[in-house]
């Protein structure tokens, strides 16, 4: 039997309880999310022209650039009859186009006679069949925008870009992009739609930014620095990606940061999927999982510029259009405030270096911005280690909430659905900033999905210490991972929501405004006969929503004490979420093999009696 008192009003559940975290790791960014189509679209790598395959007389050059912290461009030179000259870019595993759509094409050229040259400009696939071809007349010594829109008559995943030299003379070419017309909310420089409205579909009540380990970099000079973010795209230097290690077989480094994505589209997206911004920050640390080195660690008393780094980026989001970075916002279109609320300093920190670099950071933003809530790192917690000793240091630090990450085995996770219900109510809140069940194979599963179900009824029933939490990681594209699991799996056209997003999704949709209390024989249930459950009432909707994980293979019927509701029927859905078969997957051939269903019902109150299906996840919204 199940009692839940629906009188018995909890704490209030956090409008930005169930979040999303994004990082660029396996192509989210370049190549995922951002829509940029093209790969080094500034010849910025370390080998200029990693993403492009030259031919003819091409030849990189940095003399009288066009934008000087991208100086590399390329010049192109064809006096022979007979010679092709000209450049092809692979995009990323492909670029991915669609029959009648359009795309933005766009360059920076000159001639170096002044003199009009030619460009064509084609869409090939590997056989070098031709979907789409323009021409654009390059004219004068100056750098200048030229652009066409292309539109391929063909949907391809893997297609290529070819820009070819149809006359004759030399020109110089930087910035090489293209982009889809149809971006997510249409904004320029903007986010590819599928992914991003797949993030707004979640209902996302907080989206953390921009990592993780990126946040730190591999060092000092490879951190994630937001003001080379901002700012005219053309002229953002780029950054190697921390994750980039996975391919250091290659020759030269090939996964970069073009920060085409940066702290403004951030922001941005926050705003248009109606989530709260939460930026995260790096604290004067490299990664210490790859770097320990302590010259790759900034020393506690030339920590200034990195908490300018913080002061400034408050401004930057909430400051009036006359001060200094609330008019570069403003500048960039988005005169109003982000109104952000929450930052985060520090990622996976851990040791003495940690505390006594956040201090000064806690210091300097409480002086200045006393409303906003400071969040640091309890550091990672991988199966059989714990760096919980961080948490005396941040009740110390009286930090508002402490970042929490787990990446653990089913077990842990089940086992975890009471970690919760001892924490100290007094202290700093909780916000668990990366959480995904790992199995042994590390694969997006049934299994997987459910037992973070049954550890998130541990968030919700413990709302009062739980204020945010984020799975990670969002993203991966099936030819460019280094991580796995991952919430939502891409190619270049379409996409793939794992079971564990359709979790995410009904917690989302179904957070409930207050927790009430949900028992068995007077315990949360947090386990007996293999269930999880907790429950939570709407106060603007006046409905009860119960959720119940059931990892056990038996059907369960439980007796529903529905104590507080008026006797009778109430209408209500379940949703469901099941499979027989613990490995189920959706794959992008097959999607829909786990997928939430939904259906009405009728509960009966004071008492009625419903079954649970084995392996099953479910959430009755009823009708007070
Ligand atoms: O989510 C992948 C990585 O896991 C994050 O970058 C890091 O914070 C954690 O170790």
């Amino acid at each position: 039997e199940f009692k839940i008192d629906v009188q018995k009003t909890g704490a209030p559940i956090q409008s930005t309880m169930y979040g999303i975290f994004f990082e660029d790791i396996n192509f989210g960014a370049d190549g995922g999310l951002y829509a940029e189509l093209i790969k080094n679209r500034s010849f910025e790598f370390e080998n200029p022209f990693g993403g492009w395959m030259p031919f003819g007389n091409v030849s990189v050059q940095t003399k009288n650039p066009c934008f000087d912290r991208n100086p590399h461009y390329v010049r192109l030179s064809y006096e022979k009859e007979l010679t092709g000259t000209g450049l092809d870019n692979e995009g990323f595993k492909g670029i991915g186009i669609r029959e009648g759509e359009k795309y933005d094409f766009s360059l920076y050229a000159r001639t170096q006679s002044g003199m009009p040259v030619k460009l064509r400009i084609n869409l090939v696939d590997s056989r070098n069949d031709l979907y789409e071809q323009k021409e654009i007349e390059v004219s004068g010594k100056e750098w200048k925008k030229y652009t066409v829109v292309l539109t391929p008559g063909v949907t391809e995943a893997r297609s290529r870009l070819r820009i070819t030299m149809a006359t004759k003379g030399t020109v110089d070419l930087e910035h090489i992009s293209l982009f889809p017309q149809k971006t997510f909310n249409n904004r320029p420089n903007g986010m590819r739609a599928d992914l991003a409205q797949a993030l707004k579909d979640l209902k996302p009540g907080v989206f953390r930014f921009p990592g993780g380990c990126i946040v730190e970099g591999t060092n000092k000079a490879t951190r994630y620095q937001w003001k080379n973010t901002i700012g005219p795209v053309e002229n953002r230097p780029i950054n190697i990606n921390r994750w980039n290690y996975t391919f250091s077989h290659k020759k030269f480094p090939d996964y970069y940061q073009s920060y085409g994505l940066g702290f403004f589209e951030y922001f941005q997206l926050s705003e248009d999927i109606g989530a709260e911004p939460l930026p995260v920050l790096n604290c004067g640390l490299s990664c210490q999982y790859e770097n320990q080195d302590p010259n790759e660690n900034c020393p506690v008393d030339k920590l200034q510029p990195y908490i300018d780094d913080a002061l400034d980026l408050i401004e930057f989001a909430n400051g009036p259009v006359t001060s200094k970075w609330g008019k570069i916002r403003a500048d960039m279109g988005h005169p109003a405030p982000f109104n952000l609320k929450l930052i985060a300093i520090g990622n996976e920190q851990w040791g003495p270096l940690y505390p006594e670099r956040l201090e000064p950071f806690i210091k300097a933003i409480r002086a200045r911005y006393p409303e906003i809530k400071i969040i640091g790192s309890s550091g990672p917690q991988s199966e059989g280690e714990d760096f919980d000793f961080l948490w005396p240091e941040m009740k110390r630090l009286k930090v508002d909430l402490v970042d929490e990450h787990f990446y653990r085995s089913p077990e842990w996770f089940l086992n975890g659905a009471k970690r919760y219900d001892s924490y100290d109510r007094q202290g700093p809140k909780v916000f668990a900033g990366e959480y995904a069940c790992h199995p042994a194979n590390r694969e997006n599963s049934f299994l997987t999905a459910l037992c973070e179900a049954a550890f998130m009824t541990g968030f919700e029933r413990n709302a009062d210490v739980v204020h945010l939490c984020t799975y990670a990681p969002l993203f991966a594209h099936v030819d460019a991972w280094q991580w796995r699991p991952d919430l939502i799996w891409f190619d270049n056209l379409s996409l793939v929501k794992t079971p564990n997003y359709y979790v995410q999704q009904l917690y989302g949709h179904n957070a409930g405004t207050n927790v009430v209390p949900l028992t068995m024989q007077d315990e949360p249930v947090t386990g007996q006969q293999d269930l999880y459950a907790t429950a939570a009432v709407d106060k603007h909707s006046n409905e009860l929503i119960i959720k119940v994980a059931n990892t056990g293979i038996r059907n369960k019927r439980i007796k529903l004490n529905l104590n507080g509701l008026s006797a009778g029927k109430h209408k209500g859905t379940l949703t469901l979420l099941h499979s027989s078969d613990l490995e189920a997957k959706n794959t992008l051939c097959n999607p829909s093999a786990v997928v939430p269903v939904v259906s009405d019902i009728e509960m009966e109150a004071p008492q009625m009696n419903v079954n649970l299906k084995p392996l099953s996840f479910s959430v009755y919204r009823i009708k007070l």
